[in-house]
């Protein structure tokens, strides 16, 4: 199979993303770090046509079959207070889910940022922070047609959902040019993002159980407040969950 050409792309971003391609890394998010360390300016998106130990969130490896999937990360330096960055991982959730609405008719999205098609999980995201930056580490199950066994059953991809082979620089652009507009709405427009997240929340008025740094909690989730957190009734009352592992419908 020919290497993906992300040549056109590049040449087609908005203002300020900037496309640097790897064909093998062993992770972009730590690409994008070391970047952001020597000083790379808002809006660099590293590419890897081949991720070797990529990372998800609570430090589990991240598949991603070359050709079959995309796994990128975009180097940000908001105007905002570092306080708001964690609304970043909504944005780009959202910014996820609404790309792959080009190819499905509503995707879902699992706080505080899993994108589901139908009750399967088609993308992850990793938001780390640096000093004066963070950086928005996305993969995307795009032409994946089978998983892992630990991943069957609970994973899906974009071929998987509508029978295509899709172009991994597309599904890229699309993500990118929504991603450019979200990212930018973590301050007075994080309501836009709030309205679109709770349009797509998978959970709401689901029974979950879940990881936090003080223990595991089950209850119903409400919804999802005005800040970004996570509304879940237990039995002792109704709690706003800043962030959580493993969050998980019983
Ligand atoms: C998750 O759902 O656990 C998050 C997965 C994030 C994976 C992406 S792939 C590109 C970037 N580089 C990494 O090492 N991780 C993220």
């Amino acid at each position: 199979m020919e290497p993906e050409d992300f040549t056109g792309l590049a040449e087609r971003l908005p203002e300020p993303l900037r496309l640097l391609v790897k064909d093998e890394t062993v992770s972009t998010n730590d690409d994008a770090r070391a970047l952001g360390v020597a000083g790379a300016a808002d809006g660099l998106v590293v590419v890897a046509r081949r991720q070797t130990g990529g990372r998800g969130r609570r430090g589990a490896a991240w598949f991603s079959p070359p050709g079959e999937s995309l796994a990128f990360s975009v180097l940000v330096r908001p105007v905002e207070p570092p306080a708001l960055w964690p609304r970043l991982a909504l944005a780009a959730g959202l910014a996820v889910a609404q790309a792959v609405e080009e190819f499905v008719p509503l995707g879902g999205i699992k706080w505080p940022n899993d994108v589901w098609i139908g009750g399967r999980k088609v993308a992850g995201i990793l938001v780390e922070a640096g000093h004066g930056f963070a950086i928005i580490g996305i993969g995307i199950n795009v032409n994946a047609r089978e998983f892992p066994a630990g991943l069957a059953g609970t994973a899906t991809s974009l071929a998987l959902e509508t029978g295509m082979r899709i172009g991994l620089p597309g599904v890229l652009g699309d993500i990118l040019r929504q991603l450019a507009r979200r990212r930018l709405q973590i301050g007075a427009e994080f309501h836009e993002v709030l309205e679109g997240v709770r349009q797509r929340c998978v959970l709401a008025g689901r029974a979950v159980s879940l990881v936090t740094a003080s223990g595991r909690l089950e209850g119903t989730v409400e919804g999802i407040a005005p800040g970004g957190e996570l509304l879940l009734r237990t039995a002792t009352g109704v709690q706003r969950l800043l962030q959580a592992d493993e969050v998980r419908l019983v």
